[in-house]
């Protein structure tokens, strides 16, 4: 085995507990077997599912395809199987309780460590190829799929947590947190022109990063930081909930319909607000991005302060395009692995940090927090890019398609930094806010 193949696995490996030991840190090492089981929002699955569905998907897809294995427990593939299984009747079903999916996952995680010393990694195909040609060329890639499937589901066990009632479980880790918050005011023009957008390299890429392909944009304005709390309420105690002209119809109709007043989790405090956040109750800081708003309270905020969402593509060259050298980088600082000066990610504290916390993480173009924090919210509707494949299934990305899905991008501080990237795309309902999800705005500028 070559050399480079077993740096691979050995990072595949270490990756691979790393994802693990969250996912235990969220479920058996902090919860009883009755929490566990319990459903603690009709938009979530009862953490127990979650815990066995990682470990099932690890099965279908390290053991049984790249490790060419025999299946241990297909009785229960079903179960597991999202699209089966609507969230909120996950609880309903004949469960592995939890001690019963610990030694599931540990058996998975076992074999699948076994079958990788002789499993060939490949090398990276083009994104053009046919599924079954790239499975050959590629067996790497459904490793990072596997891997990043544990962090978007320990990602969403953090919104289950958020939702919870009872005593606090999760503790924060200040330590390392960026405390430098330098003022940032207003937004950054964007030139017109020609840029690459998606990836058709990146070995960690989701089908639907791919391919890259040339976006060509008018000029535009984008705010420098995510709107923050203040910002948000000012537009709250301008009667911006009350008041019908910044909605969109569905907006209006969904906000008159379930009488939202405010972000998720705010309760009103005399003059102010404050917040439910993991269990605690504290007031809401001035400073950090609001989060918890669904789509159509940030579009009504963006009409409000007269100007719009960004578009996806709007949001992608921002974060990644360098105007100097014509290039599109993995990440708003270049092509580095974040650190905790670049972004807030990887839970090491349990919010977004204070707008201009991160200026070292700024794209060459000066735009700050993109990647981290909150998830930001785009006025498009998930599809393809020209030329999509899907892989290593359909049901990843291509059935949520031109459903009315809409992107969001950047990643929160709920992110672990192996799902964080420029070109990642996220998708939910605009319905939907228990997600960590804020906003930035966007306007046209004048053609120079
Ligand atoms: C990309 C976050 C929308 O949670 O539905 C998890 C990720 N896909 N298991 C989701 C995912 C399959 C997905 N999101
Ligand atoms: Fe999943």
């Amino acid at each position: 085995m070559s050399h480079e193949q077993e740096r691979l696995k050995e990072r595949i490996a270490a990756e691979l507990d790393i994802g693990r030991r969250h996912s235990n840190g969220l479920t058996l090492d902090v919860l009883t077997e009755e929490e566990l089981l319990a459903q603690h929002s009709p938009l979530m699955s009862p953490l127990v599912w979650d815990l066995a569905h990682v470990g099932n998907y690890e099965e279908q897809w390290l053991l049984r395809v790249a490790g060419g294995r025999q299946a241990l427990r297909p009785d229960i593939d079903g179960l597991y199987d999202a699209f089966e299984n609507p969230r909120a009747t996950r609880v309903s079903l004949p469960l592995l309780p939890p001690e019963e999916a610990r030694e599931y996952n540990e058996r998975v995680r076992r074999e699948v460590l076994d079958a990788l010393e002789s499993v060939d990694l490949g090398v990276p195909g083009p994104r053009t190829a046919s599924e079954d040609e790239r499975f050959l060329l590629e067996a790497g890639l459904l490793y990072h799929l596997v891997i990043q499937h544990e962090h978007q589901h320990n990602e969403t066990m953090l919104a289950t947590h958020q939702l919870r009632r009872g005593e606090p479980v999760l503790l924060e880790e200040t330590a390392g947190v960026a405390t430098l918050n330098p003022p940032v005011r207003g937004e950054v023009l964007v030139p017109a022109g020609e840029f690459t957008m998606g990836t058709s390299e990146d070995p960690w890429a989701y089908d639907n990063e791919g391919p890259a392909h040339t976006v060509d944009l008018g000029p535009y304005w984008i705010d420098t930081a995510p709107v923050t709390n203040a910002a948000y309420q000012e537009f709250m105690d301008d009667g911006g909930y009350q008041d019908r002209r910044w909605w969109s119809t569905a907006g209006w109709e969904w906000k008159e319909g379930r009488g939202v007043l405010a972000p998720a989790f705010w309760t009103k405090e005399g003059d102010g607000w404050s917040r439910r956040r993991f269990g605690r109750q504290e007031m809401v800081p001035a400073d950090e991005p609001v989060q918890h708003v669904g789509f159509h309270e940030a579009q009504a905020y963006a009409a409000w302060a007269g100007k719009r969402l960004p578009s996806e593509a709007e949001w992608e060259k921002a974060a990644r395009f360098d105007p100097h050298t014509g290039r599109s980088h993995r990440y708003p600082w270049g092509d580095t692995e974040p650190g905790p000066h670049h972004a807030n990610l990887g839970r090491r504290r349990l919010g977004p940090a204070p707008a201009g916390s991160h200026p070292e993480g700024a794209s060459p173009l000066g735009v700050q927090q993109m990647i981290g924090d909150v998830w930001e919210w785009t006025s498009t509707t998930f599809t393809g890019y020209p030329g999509f494949r899907a892989f290593p299934y359909r049901g990843y990305s291509e059935v949520f398609f031109d459903d009315g899905y809409k992107v969001l991008r950047g990643g929160s501080w709920a992110t672990h930094p192996t799902a964080a990237r420029a070109t990642f795309r996220n998708w939910d309902h605009p319905i939907r806010r228990q997600i960590f999800s804020g906003f930035r705005c966007a306007r046209d500028a004048e053609p120079a």
